[in-house]
């Protein structure tokens, strides 16, 4: 099953993300995928805002993780330096604790993320408009794909 969202503007994903992040609690985890300038860290950043987290979120890249407070704990992940590494960062603990994560570049840690889980690609379709694309992983976010609406 997978589920497609085309959105036009900034705002609308924006909107995406705000309606999606309404129906999710700990410890959920979605993985971005898409090239650079798709839309990953600007859909994270109206994700966290609608999770109630009021710093700002930036690219973790240089850090790898970043932590939130808010009404739900986040956490950001850019796993793009981690490509020829078999660090253990204690994924676990992470993946089902008690905060929502987004993962960037989720392929590259595979292995480490849980079974149940939300994958969304965000293609570029145009200067203002992308194509996002759900694929739910397990019976959860089956549901969660169902109810989402923009
Ligand atoms: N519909 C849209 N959805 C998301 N971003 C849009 C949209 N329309 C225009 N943009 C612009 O596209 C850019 C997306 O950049 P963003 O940093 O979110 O991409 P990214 O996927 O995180 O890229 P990178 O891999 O370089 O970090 C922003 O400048 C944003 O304003
Ligand atoms: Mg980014």
């Amino acid at each position: 099953m997978t589920i497609e969202f085309n959105v036009h503007s900034l705002q609308e994903t924006e909107q995406l993300a705000e309606n999606l992040a309404g129906l999710l609690s700990p410890p959920d985890v979605l993985t971005l995928e898409g090239d650079l300038g798709a839309g990953k860290t600007t859909f994270t950043k109206a994700l966290a805002r609608s999770l109630g987290i009021t710093r700002t979120v930036n690219s973790p890249t240089f850090t790898i993780l970043k932590q939130y407070e808010g009404r739900v704990p986040f956490n950001h992940l850019d796993v793009y330096r981690l490509a020829d590494s078999d660090e253990d960062l204690g994924w676990d603990e992470l993946f089902y604790g008690d905060a929502v994560s987004v993962v960037e570049w989720a392929h590259l840690i595979e292995d480490d993320l849980p079974e149940e889980r939300l994958e969304i690609r965000i293609q570029h379709t145009g200067e203002a408009s992308r194509k996002f694309v759900f694929i739910p992983k397990g019976e959860r976010f089956e549901k969660i794909c169902e109810a989402i609406s923009l």
